[in-house]
């Protein structure tokens, strides 16, 4: 099965991302983490995409699927999938298509407004190792400024000022939104109420995922 979250900034795909990855076991795959993974390690690469990802425009499509093909070569990817923040644009949902996955697509559109977006991304903190993700109100860490589970201190992202943020909101509306149409005309998307807490959110995606994993098995087009 391949799962693609749709989504503005700060919408909650790493979150949801996070929690089928703990309920069903399937690899979160986040262009994100990835390309700021190749920022740290300052490969030619990330030195590309930072000037992009610190202005919030979109790193260019063929470096960003290069990225994610080689993670889906992995054997973790065989069984199923989550892609976090992949596709963006409608070349790279063209890409994808050559991408080959087991089982079906299913597309989740995690809808909020801009104005819960930016209430949420200035609150964020992430740990810069093991990516986990903190909200200093809604999901704070055991001991502040620590992640729970590596111990890592945690970090604001350099792209989560109020500036940055309406400039990924602008990029994904212009960019990334018809998207959704598409997957619609596809039959694989599912529209979410994404203003909801993180547990509601993910039990209404799980829902669905139940729901596809049935039909699927009953009809012998699983995985
Ligand atoms: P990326 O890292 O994917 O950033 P994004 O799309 O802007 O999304 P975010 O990670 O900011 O938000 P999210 O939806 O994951 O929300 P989260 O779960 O963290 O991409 C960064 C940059 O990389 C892009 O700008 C671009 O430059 C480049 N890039 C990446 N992919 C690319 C591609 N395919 N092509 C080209 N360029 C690409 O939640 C946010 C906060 O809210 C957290 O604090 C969380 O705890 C909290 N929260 C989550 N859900 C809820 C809830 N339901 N209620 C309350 N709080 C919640
Ligand atoms: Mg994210």
């Amino acid at each position: 099965m391949r799962i693609i979250l749709l989504g503005a900034p700060g919408s909650g795909k790493g979150t949801v991302a996070e929690g089928l990855r703990s309920a069903y076991g399937f690899p979160k795959i986040s262009t994100g983490d990835l390309l700021r993974e190749a920022v740290r390690e300052g490969t030619p690469l990330g030195i590309v995409a930072a000037s992009q990802m610190g202005k919030g425009g979109l790193v260019d499509d063929a470096t960003v699927l290069a990225l994610l093909r080689e993670r889906l070569a992995r054997d973790d990817c065989r069984g199923g999938h989550v892609l976090d923040g992949f596709p963006r644009t409608l070349a790279q949902a063209d890409s994808l298509e050559s991408i080959g996955a087991p089982g079906p697509e299913v597309v989740f559109d995690l809808q909020v407004s801009d104005e819960v977006v930016l209430r949420r991304l200035t609150n964020r903190r992430t740990c810069p190792k093991c990516e986990a993700i903190y909200h200093l109100l809604n999901k704070p860490p055991k001991t502040a400024g620590i992640c729970d589970a590596c111990g890592t201190a945690l970090v604001q992202r350099n792209d989560d000022t109020s500036e940055v943020i309406v400039e990924r909101l602008r990029t994904y509306h212009a960019k990334t939104e018809p998207l959704v149409a598409r997957y619609a005309a596809k039959g694989a998307l599912y529209r979410i109420d994404g203003d909801g807490p993180a547990g509601a959110v993910l039990g209404e995606v799980r829902k669905v995922l139940d729901a596809v994993l049935g039909r699927a098995e009953s009809t012998g087009t699983g995985e």
